[in-house]
C-alpha cells in the first residue's frame, strides 16, 4: 500500500508528513509560539461541541455549495494563505491553487508566497483571493493595490494579527529564520531527510532557483535568503483603521479582513465598509494563549448584520469540524495544515486528496445530521458536549 493509500484522515496525513519533512520545516509548519497553548485550544475546541442529529429527512440529494463573493464554491472549505510553501512542495503554491480550482473552492495567496500571484491567476481564471501583509504607509499600500488591481485580483485579504513577529522558541531552537539561512543544522537536517531534499529542495533549486518573496510588494522580491525592501515585517506595526478606511475607498474589489478575535473588531471592520471578516488566531503562530477561533465566532456573528460573511480558521481537520463552525454562522472554513501536510506526503495528489476528504465527510455527515443544504445546519443542531445532571 502507498503512503498516500494509508492515508484516510488528515490526522493520517499530518502523522506521514511530519515523518517525510526535516524537523526544521515540520517546526515551521506544524509549530505554534511560546507554549503552544493557542494552537492546542484550536485543535481541542472542536471536541466541546456535540451535534444532535436528526432523523428520517431525505438526504439523497444534498449539495454542500456555498454562494460567497459572487461565487459558487462546492462546499464551505477553502485554502488559507500559507508563506514560504516552496520548502513544502517545489511550487506548492501553484499545486495548491490548481487543486482549489478544480475542486471550486477558494484559494487565497499568501503575501509570504514565491509563485508570482500574476502566473497563479493565470492558471485559476484569475479567481485567487490574495493575502496581504500591509505596512502602515499608504504610499507602499497604493503600490501594492495598484498590482493586484492589475492582476485582476477579486478578493483582498488583509492579516490584521501579525503586528509584529510573535515569539516562535520552537523555530529558533531548530535554526530556522525569515529570511532563510542553510545553517550547518539545518544541511544537516536536509540531510537526515533525503526524500524531501531531493524532492523539494534539489528540485525546486535546479528548477526555478532559490524561491523569491514574490507576493510581498509591487514588485517581485528578492530570493527568501535576504531581506526584502523595507524588511519583512517593515512597519507593520503602524497599520491602523485609517489605513483599512484608506484601502476601502481605493480598492475596487472585496475586501475581508483576517485575524479578527474580538466582536468589537468585527464591527469597527463592518463600519470600516469590509465585506467580510476571518476569524482567526493565525493557526496558533502569533498571540499565545488565545481562545479558539471556533470560540469567538458566536459573538463576531452576533456583533455584524445577517448576511455579514463571517469566515473562520484553525484547528479544523475534519469535515464534522466544519459543519460545527457552520452551525455557528461560519459562511466558510479555512484550512491551513492540512493541505500542507497533503503536499508534504503526495504533492499534488496528496492535496487533492484532503480536499476530497473534507468533500466526502461534509457530505456524509451532512446525510447523517438530516440536513440537505447548508441552510438546514442550523444551531439547534449542536449543544455542548458535557452531560448535565438532574437537579
Ligand atoms: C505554514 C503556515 C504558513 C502560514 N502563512 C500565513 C501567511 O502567509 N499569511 C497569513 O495570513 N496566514 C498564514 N498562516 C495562517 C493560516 O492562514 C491560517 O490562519 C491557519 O493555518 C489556520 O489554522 P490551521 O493550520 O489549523 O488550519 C500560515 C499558517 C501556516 C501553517
Amino acid at each position: 500500500m502507498s503512503r498516500l493509500d494509508r492515508c484516510l484522515s488528515v490526522r493520517d496525513f499530518e502523522r506521514e508528513a511530519r515523518r517525510i519533512m526535516p524537523r526544521c520545516v515540520e517546526g515551521y509548519v506544524c509549530g505554534g509560539t511560546e507554549d503552544g497553548a493557542s494552537l492546542r485550544e484550536s485543535l481541542r475546541a472542536q471536541h466541546d461541541i456535540g451535534f444532535k442529529p436528526r432523523g428520517l429527512r431525505v438526504v439523497d440529494q444534498r449539495s454542500s455549495q456555498v454562494s460567497l463573493f459572487g461565487e459558487q464554491y462546492a462546499m464551505p472549505v477553502g485554502f488559507a494563505p500559507t508563506g514560504f510553501s516552496a520548502i513544502v512542495m517545489h511550487e506548492c503554491d501553484l499545486a495548491l491553487a490548481r487543486a482549489a480550482q478544480d475542486a471550486r473552492i477558494p484559494f487565497i495567496i499568501s503575501g509570504a508566497s514565491s509563485v508570482p500571484l500574476e502566473r497563479l491567476q493565470e492558471a485559476t481564471g484569475k479567481r485567487c483571493w490574495y493575502q496581504a501583509y500591509l505596512p502602515g504607509n499608504t504610499d507602499r499600500i497604493a503600490k501594492l493595490l495598484d498590482r493586484l488591481r492589475r492582476a485582476e485580483i477579486p478578493v483582498l485579504v488583509v492579516t490584521i494579527d501579525t503586528c509584529v513577529g510573535a515569539n516562535r522558541e520552537n523555530l529558533q531552537k531548530l535554526a530556522f529564520t525569515v529570511p532563510f539561512k542553510l545553517s550547518p543544522r539545518v544541511v544537516l537536517d536536509g540531510m537526515l531527510h533525503p526524500r524531501w531534499s531531493l524532492n523539494v529542495f534539489m528540485r525546486t533549486l535546479l528548477g526555478s532557483g532559490v524561491p523569491r518573496f514574490s507576493n510581498l510588494y509591487e514588485d517581485i522580491g528578492p530570493p527568501i535568503t535576504q531581506d526584502p525592501p523595507n524588511g519583512f515585517r517593515g512597519e507593520r506595526d503602524k497599520l491602523s483603521w485609517d489605513h483599512i478606511r484608506w484601502i476601502r475607498r481605493n480598492w475596487p474589489g472585496k475586501l475581508v479582513l483576517k485575524g479578527l478575535m474580538h466582536a468589537d473588531d468585527a464591527r469597527l471592520a463592518h463600519e470600516a465598509g469590509a465585506d467580510g471578516v476571518i476569524v482567526s488566531n493565525h493557526g496558533g503562530r502569533q498571540l499565545d494563549g488565545c481562545i479558539s477561533p471556533l470560540q469567538a465566532l458566536p459573538d463576531v456573528v452576533a456583533a455584524v448584520p445577517a448576511g455579514f460573511p463571517v469566515m473562520v480558521d484553525g484547528g479544523f481537520r475534519r469535515g464534522a469540524d466544519v459543519l460545527k463552525a457552520v452551525a455557528l454562522g461560519a459562511s466558510m472554513v479555512f484550512t491551513g495544515r492540512p493541505q500542507l501536510f497533503g503536499a508534504a506526503v503526495g504533492g499534488n495528489a496528496g492535496i487533492r486528496k484532503v480536499t476530497e476528504i473534507f468533500r466526502s465527510e461534509i457530505s456524509t455527515n451532512m446525510a447523517l445530521l438530516g440536513c440537505g443544504s447548508l441552510a438546514d445546519v442550523t444551531p439547534d443542531l449542536i449543544a455542548p458536549m458535557r452531560v448535565a445532571c438532574p437537579a
